[in-house]
């Protein structure tokens, strides 16, 4: 308002001015009066839906719509989770880390600060960015303490992604180091809310005051460090309760940040469908009874609160039975909701046209994941016969499609991550589960093989890994390279 009444002054006055001259008639000033009723405040620019359940979103410094800018500090932080007092990690001094919001398109701005005592990267979980900008150790030189570096990528497509260390990453990731991103499209459906619900677990000692020391323990080595506490976005599950409004339709962002445990999850109480995956939303949406989720992978489901009463997201956690001879699986509720009843009926979500890649593969390859025992560590973890294999195991030409097959040789299971890449699951191992959609990780169950088809169309040098981020520090951590285009 300011900048336009200075123009109207500064007419007013030329007018005056030129009426010195005497020659006729003054004419009125042609320009909208100012409106004389005091003006409506502005509302404050909201660039995105507010996603419920969530750590605090990021401030973006930049005025550009079309740059995101934050700033994003890591460092020790003591944090009371179950009562006492623990020794953690934090980003921005929140656990889980910020939310980093930005819309397809938007060129992304990070000004990282490593205050933690030891080295650390960031890596963009499931974002396909440049390699260099991966946060894998082998191509950038990880941030010393106190050191700081900037990523920077335009952020290639929709989705629900996250971002964590790739230093020593099953200690770094325990402590807290993990953060949920948001990529937003125009043309997303629009719901009555938005949940993030970020699913974790962490292993506290019987006192709750310390964590145990990492890969000390057999069964970690094994089978990954399972946690004693499951968390839903950083607070013990069972203080994840809300409230919402019979007839309202929600979209939850589901995401596994755990270092090891598979979760097995269904909802009580409403109705639901699965509206997306790790590579954004489906072309068309499915129902299921239950979700398996494997350490990386993420879901957007559809819950629709049609009658009120209670709504629960459910786990189905395995555990010994209290005579410990067996494995008995126990339903724990990690995300409550209290349903108000109300007469407001349900709209349908109009879904929007969406398509997959569905090429055929042109190139054939196999992945063998193995465990060797070893006399220091315990087990030697493998990816082909190498533990951190050197030198990439397959080098593609840019926009292969390829078939890869992945074994896994012995009894515990690996979820399969590949960096900067999208792949569709053909074949999952399991009798009952389908998993449509695209996907950067894939669980691999024990002494079974799973069958991808991977779109290698974003060039570099790829980390390609198991979640399970004691079988990655142990070993099983390879890297994929494809070729950079033949440009003319
Ligand atoms: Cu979340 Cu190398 O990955
Ligand atoms: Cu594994």
């Amino acid at each position: 308002m300011r900048a336009r009444s200075s123009v109207f002054l500064a007419v007013v006055v030329s007018l005056i001015a030129c009426s010195g001259g005497g020659e006729g008639p003054i004419t009125e000033p042609r320009i909208d009066p100012i409106d004389p009723t005091p003006m409506e405040p502005v509302a404050p620019v909201v660039r995105f839906p507010e996603l419920l359940g969530a750590s605090p979103v990021l401030e973006d410094t930049n005025a550009d719509p079309n740059i995101v800018e934050v700033q994003l500090r890591a460092a020790p932080m003591t944090v009371a989770i179950t009562g006492a007092e623990l020794e953690m990690y934090a980003y921005n001094g929140s656990i889980p880390g910020p939310v980093l919001q930005a819309k397809v398109g938007d060129e992304v701005i990070i000004h990282f600060t490593n205050d933690l005592p030891e080295p650390t990267t960031i890596h963009w979980h499931g974002m396909r960015v440049p390699d260099w900008m991966d946060g894998s150790p082998r191509l950038q030189e990880p941030v010393p303490s106190g050191g700081t570096f900037e990523y920077r990528f335009v952020v290639p497509e929709a989705g629900t992604f996250w971002y964590h260390p790739h230093v020593r990453a099953n200690e770094q990731l325990e402590k807290g180091l993990a953060g949920v991103v948001v990529i937003r499209d125009e043309n997303d459906p629009e719901y009555d809310a938005e949940r993030v619900i970020q699913l974790d677990d962490i292993l506290l000692d019987g006192g709750s005051t310390m964590l145990p020391p990492f890969l000390a323990s057999h069964p970690e080595v094994m089978h990954g460090r399972y946690g004693n506490v499951l968390l839903t976005n950083g607070r013990p599950s069972e203080q994840s309760v809300t409230t919402a409004e019979q007839g309202t339709v929600e979209r939850w962002r589901l995401l596994n940040t755990a270092n090891a445990r598979t979760m097995e999850l269904s909802i009580t109480g409403a109705t639901w469908r699965v509206v997306g995956t790790d590579g954004g939303l489906l072309p068309e949406p499915y129902t299921t009874e239950r979700l398996i989720m494997p350490v990386g992978q993420r879901y957007e489901i559809e819950v629709t609160y049609d009658t009120a009463g209670a709504v629960e997201l459910v786990s189905h956690v395995l555990t010994l039975n209290d005579a410990g001879t067996d494995v008995v699986e126990v339903p724990v509720p990690v995300h409550h909701v209290d349903v108000a009843a109300s007469a407001r009926t349900p709209r349908t979500i109009a879904w929007p046209m969406l398509s997959l890649p569905e090429r055929e593969p042109s190139i054939d390859a196999t992945i063998e994941l193995e465990g060797v025992s070893d006399p220091v560590t315990g087990v030697s973890w493998r990816i082909n016969g190498m533990e951190h294999a050197h030198e990439p195991i397959f080098t593609f030409p840019h926009g292969t499609t390829a078939r890869i097959r992945i074994s896994n040789m012995n009894g515990p299971e690996h979820p399969f991550h590949l960096h900067g890449q999208f792949f569709r699951i053909v074949d999952d191992g399991q009798p009952w589960t389908q998993q449509p959609g695209l996907k950067d990780t894939v669980l691999v169950p024990g002494l079974e093989t799973v069958e991808i088809i991977a779109y290698l169309d974003n060039p570099g040098y790829w980390m390609a890994h198991c979640h399970i981020l004691e079988h990655a520090q142990l070993g099983m951590m390879a890297e994929i390279a494809v070729e950079y285009p033949v440009t003319p």
